[in-house]
């Protein structure tokens, strides 16, 4: 059995590690968590472990005036990471110039190595942006589009990757092809000949997105990109959701382009993002910011956004080391595990659907529902009047519910309060 966290400071301090070496009660709450992860070892304990992860909800400060099971959007950061960027912030803006000149190179290499790492790609095809949607853009507005070249895209895509690409056809003349994605398919064939049938040979590229946002559905994207491939397509993984939440790395699903947040499952502070693309495409295609100063090949040819808050992408050495702290196949399995038990309890009630695929390779954190009778926004709005629960309203063609994206820090008794507010809800 794991000691008690009381026990272990005490020992620590015993033992001659002194609680100096520790630069706040945070980090020994870190340690902590290190030490019971070591004593307990296996996923399979952790993950309904209910002190360990009330001891990792000691590490954020999530609000108290609501329940937020709206973290697909932003997830808030653990206070260490935050407290990092605040030092971080307040030492380059008092270093001004001096910083930007002699430091902030060196700072953003050791970040795109650490991050190279993590995603699983070279640091040479990895640049750092600001976002998924930077990151997206840079290949949908810089591919070398030839007129009556086609996208493949999926009916479940995020709205701003569509524009972008609405965008490129009414410039470049390209050609959208949009597949409907089966909502709970039947099998992995099923989804890849969705998006085979509209292939031909004028299909460029096909737009991915790894995991859905709407409702959370987790793509078999490797076996995706290897059909396209054998096609000659290649593929634009759209990873906001995927990276940091699920286990994958960019040289085994083998993508040719790949974006991602890192303010989403990463954790890290507002405002920074990641492009990874394979060395033998980063000729080909246009940075988004013109830049001639560096070689064609060069990955951080993309990278030239002018000026922007460097405390951000230092930061997210502190975001990979709690992430690491935790671990990916643990995070993974904790929020799964949160998804299930709410979604278990609520699967059989009458008026209640759910509309993610709820097998465990299917989907993880995010699940979406609807109660018939209720329109998103009055499902969403009465769950937050009545019960302070905050979810969001998924009002898309497609997919009609509220989506419920659980952190790391949500409680098995938030859980138990959305169940109960469902169970209200359709008992009238
Ligand atoms: C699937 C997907 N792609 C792209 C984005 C855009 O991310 P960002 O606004 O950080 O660029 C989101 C945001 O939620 C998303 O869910």
């Amino acid at each position: 059995m794991p000691i008690s966290r009381r026990e272990f400071i005490m020992k620590s301090s015993a033992a001659g590690i002194s609680m100096a070496l520790w630069s706040d009660a945070l980090s020994a709450e870190l340690e902590y968590l290190k030490h019971y992860k070591e004593k307990v070892g296996d996923t399979a304990s952790l993950v309904s472990d209910e002190k360990f992860w009330s001891a990792v909800r000691n590490l954020f400060e999530p609000v108290k005036d609501f329940i937020n099971l709206e973290n697909g959007y932003f997830l808030a950061h653990p206070i260490s990471t935050r407290n990092f960027f605040q030092q971080r912030t307040m030492y380059i803006n008092s270093r001004s110039s001096w910083y930007m000149r002699k430091e902030q190179e060196a700072s953003r290499e050791k970040t795109r190595e650490k991050l190279a790492q993590l995603v699983g790609c070279d640091k040479e095809e990895l640049a750092l942006v600001r976002n998924t949607t930077e990151a997206m853009n840079i290949v949908i507005m810089g591919y070398p589009w030839q007129k009556g070249d086609e996208v493949v895209i999926s009916d479940q895509d995020y709205g701003s990757m569509m524009d972008q690409l609405e965008q490129a056809a009414n410039r470049y003349g390209i050609v959208i092809r949009k597949i409907a994605l089966p909502m709970h398919p039947q099998s992995d064939d099923q989804i890849i000949a969705a998006f085979t049938s509209a292939m031909n040979p004028k299909t460029k590229m096909l737009l991915l997105t790894h995991m859905i946002n709407l409702t959370g559905q987790i793509l078999p994207a490797k076996e995706i990109i290897a059909t396209a491939h054998q096609r000659g397509v290649e593929v634009l993984v759209d990873a906001a959701h995927s990276f940091a939440q699920i286990l994958w790395t960019f040289e085994d699903l083998d993508a040719d382009y790949l974006g991602t947040s890192l303010h989403k499952w990463l954790c890290n502070t507002l405002g920074a993002g990641m492009f990874c693309v394979k060395k033998k495409h980063i000729s080909k295609i246009w940075p988004l910011f013109g830049d001639v100063s560096l070689k064609a090949d060069d990955v951080k040819k993309f990278e030239h956004f002018g000026t922007v808050q460097c405390a951000v992408y230092e930061t997210i050495d502190k975001a990979i080391d709690f992430h690491l702290m935790l671990g990916l196949q643990l995070k993974e399995a904790r929020l799964r595990y949160m998804k299930d038990y709410w979604t278990q309890k609520v699967f059989d009630m009458q008026k209640v659907s759910i509309n993610t695929p709820l097998e465990a390779r299917r989907s993880c954190a995010i699940a979406n529902f609807k109660i018939e009778g209720l329109t998103p926004n009055e499902l969403a709005d009465k769950l937050y009047k009545d019960f302070k629960i905050f979810t969001v309203a998924i009002d898309h063609p497609i997919v009609k519910g509220v989506r419920v994206t659980p952190h790391l820090y949500t409680s098995i008794q938030d859980l138990d309060a959305l169940a109960a507010a469902i169970e209200k809800i359709v008992s009238g």
